[in-house]
């Protein structure tokens, strides 16, 4: 199968030498990704600016903004038969970006956001996809309320719920599984690396249930 995959945070500039992000390290994307291509798929890996060594035989697309990484995943999701968008896209940004560095002043400041667009959202509405759409849900309280939540409005297929608290910089994590006929599956704290086997399993038998998809690897298809 071929398997996209964001990770990591995106920067929304201010200025030239300042951004809005957040503390998204990537890991948990990049555990998928490498996972994906461990169990014999094809991975492209849509990230944002970490510190982390991308695996050896994906394909990397590196982006920066929001809508950069909106455009390489519309770019690259045809042929695709699983989308796990892990990314911690920034939900605002700075309507412009100011072209000279905004100086100090003694007064209160106050910066004005607009709403990013929500790939996760894109994705999942699209008319007549043929590829598993998987969200992710960092939340800080009533965990699988709010990710099933997020499941409905955004139409996804599976919907990854974490703590935010325990998960964002950790190399260990503990997940709620969703899916989209309201059945749920936990995973007890694990590494990710060990997580993210688990997690790859259970999408490539989604898109094979769901969409008719061949549970083939790469190799097999060549
Ligand atoms: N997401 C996205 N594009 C955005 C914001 C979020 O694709 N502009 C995706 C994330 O990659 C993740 C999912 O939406 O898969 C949930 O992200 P999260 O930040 O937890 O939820 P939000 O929808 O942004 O809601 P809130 O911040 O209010 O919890």
């Amino acid at each position: 199968m071929r398997f996209l995959v964001t990770a990591g945070p995106t920067r929304e500039p201010i200025d030239p030498v300042r951004y809005l992000s957040n503390r998204s390290s990537g890991k948990m994307g990049y555990a998928i990704a490498e996972a994906g291509l461990e169990a014999g798929h094809e991975v492209i890996l849509i990230s944002g600016p970490v510190s982390l060594a991308p695996p050896r035989r994906a394909k990397l697309v590196s982006v920066s903004t929001s809508d950069e990484m909106f455009d390489a995943v519309h770019r690259h999701t045809d042929n695709c038969d699983v989308c796990v968008l892990c990314a911690a896209v920034a939900d605002y940004k700075p309507p412009k970006v100011s072209p000279v560095k905004i100086k100090k002043h003694a007064e209160n400041f106050s910066l004005e956001l607009v709403p990013t667009r929500d790939i996760l959202d894109s994705l999942g509405h699209r008319q007549n996809r043929k590829f598993l759409v998987v969200g992710f849900a960092a939340e800080t309280n009533e965990l699988e309320q709010n990710a099933a939540k997020k499941l409905r409005a955004k139409n996804c297929d599976i919907v990854v719920a974490n703590d935010a608290r325990l998960g964002m910089e950790s190399d260990e994590n503990e997940l709620l599984i969703l899916f989209r006929n309201g059945e749920t599956k936990r995973i007890s704290r694990a590494p990710k690396e060990i997580l993210a086997r688990d997690l790859v399993k259970i999408f490539s038998k989604f898109a094979t249930i769901m969409f008719d998809k061949k549970n083939e690897t790469i190799t097999e298809r060549n």
